[in-house]
């Protein structure tokens, strides 16, 4: 009888190719410092960009919206679980986006594959970036559209693609600030050639919300994209993922996003901490100067042997290409106490595996000089 020998045989390929993967446990957190199997790390591989998750103030919201609310919504949106507290946090992301209409989704990676999947109809065109989330990529192939990826920020190659179907709905799909390189989308030419072709643009802000912008709205501040999606998960610091859009586009989505109205909705506690992290980004502007700052610190201390990919936001890839060159680079760094994982493929393009380091307004300016020396060394050394 077949017994799943895939699952073997798979998993001997991943561990051949040195892209074996397995979690850590963080024993403990203090500011800029992991614990795992009992030792400290400085970490530079988490998302909190902001450093908001630790403060007192976000684990009081929580607590606070733990005691108002209750720890679970206890259905669906369309059931019973739509709370004030959710309201309140779409009326939140409304205003401080300037979109008429918010929907909160419970998971990034859900709200992408959703909304996708949901607009994607027969004889319509989905034209991503080629360095889409797999989100984005997964919610465009299961929808009923034809989907094409138009090579990295090449506003001709994508002009050239919309022109062919001038009638068609077509959708335009593209990150702010791209996960694994951290370069920045040309906002400004993806808005121009939407508006020549009347397609739409749909913007993952994933890693520019809270980070970008005089108040922290994310890169969607620059233009008017008809819908913009981001988690809570990074800079926000709590989890789930809202989609602001116009009033059709948002009655769409509840009543035919099958994510949106077959999943529980996050928890009331969770959108109460996330309405108040919200708040605190758009009051705090220190913590994005502070990412400025040590970011510009950081590749200043780099040597000149060291490249990294040019960026604005507060992510830097190293690009290092061989999977095993990369894992034993990671590890060095490991032994010197700087927790910085590997990104191997398919999260990247084979080849471009890399160390992709987050800046974040939790580190110190020390914290980054320990950062840059050690890089320096190990892969100056690795030559
Ligand atoms: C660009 C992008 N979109 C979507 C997601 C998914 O968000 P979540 O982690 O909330 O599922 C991520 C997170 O990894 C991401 O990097």
């Amino acid at each position: 009888m077949a017994a799943f020998d895939f699952i073997k045989d798979k998993l001997a390929a991943q561990k051949a190719g040195t892209l074996y993967r397995q979690r850590n446990c963080i024993e403990a957190i203090d500011g800029s410092q992991i614990k795992v199997d009992g030792k400290w790390y400085l970490n530079f591989s988490g998302n909190d960009y902001l450093g908001l998750s630790q403060t007192s103030a976000l684990k009081q919201a929580m607590q606070e919206g733990v005691d108002r609310f209750g720890a679970c919504s206890t259905g669906s949106s369309l059931l019973t679980g739509y709370h004030y507290a959710h309201q309140a946090l779409e009326n939140t992301l409304c205003q401080w986006l300037n979109k008429p209409h918010c929907i909160l989704f419970a998971s990034g990676f859900g709200a992408n594959h959703g909304v996708l999947q949901a607009l994607g109809q027969k004889d319509s065109y989905l034209w991503l970036d080629k360095l889409s989330h797999a989100s984005l990529i997964d919610g465009a192939l299961d929808s009923q559209a034809q989907v094409k990826r138009f090579l990295h920020n090449n506003g001709e190659q994508l002009q050239k693609f919309l022109s062919k179907n001038p009638s068609a709905d077509q959708l335009v799909v593209s990150e702010g600030v791209f996960s694994m390189d951290g370069d920045s989308a040309n906002l400004s030419e993806l808005a121009v050639i939407c508006q020549q072709h009347q397609a739409w643009l749909y913007l993952d802000d994933a890693h520019s919300i809270g980070v970008i912008g005089e108040q922290g709205q994310g890169s969607s501040s620059q233009i008017k994209p008809d819908i913009v999606m981001a988690t809570f998960g990074k800079a926000i610091a709590t989890s789930g993922a809202f989609v602001a859009c116009d009033k059709g586009v948002f009655d769409y989505l509840t009543n035919f996003s099958r994510h949106y109205i077959y999943s529980t909705a996050i928890s009331p506690a969770l959108a109460w901490a996330t309405k108040a992290s919200i708040e605190m980004i758009q009051r705090e502007q220190w913590r994005r100067d502070k990412i400025v700052e040590l970011s510009a610190l950081f590749k200043k201390q780099l040597s000149d042997e060291v490249t990294i990919l040019p960026t604005e936001s507060s992510i830097h890839a190293l690009i290092i290409g061989d999977e095993e060159k990369t894992m034993a680079i990671a590890e060095q760094l490991k032994n010197r106490g700087i927790w910085l994982s590997a990104i191997r493929p398919p999260t990247v393009p084979k080849g471009t595996s890399r160390l992709r380091v987050t800046v974040c307004a939790h580190h110190s300016a020390n914290d980054i000089n320990i950062l840059a020396k050690n890089i320096n060394e190990v892969l100056i050394n690795a030559r």
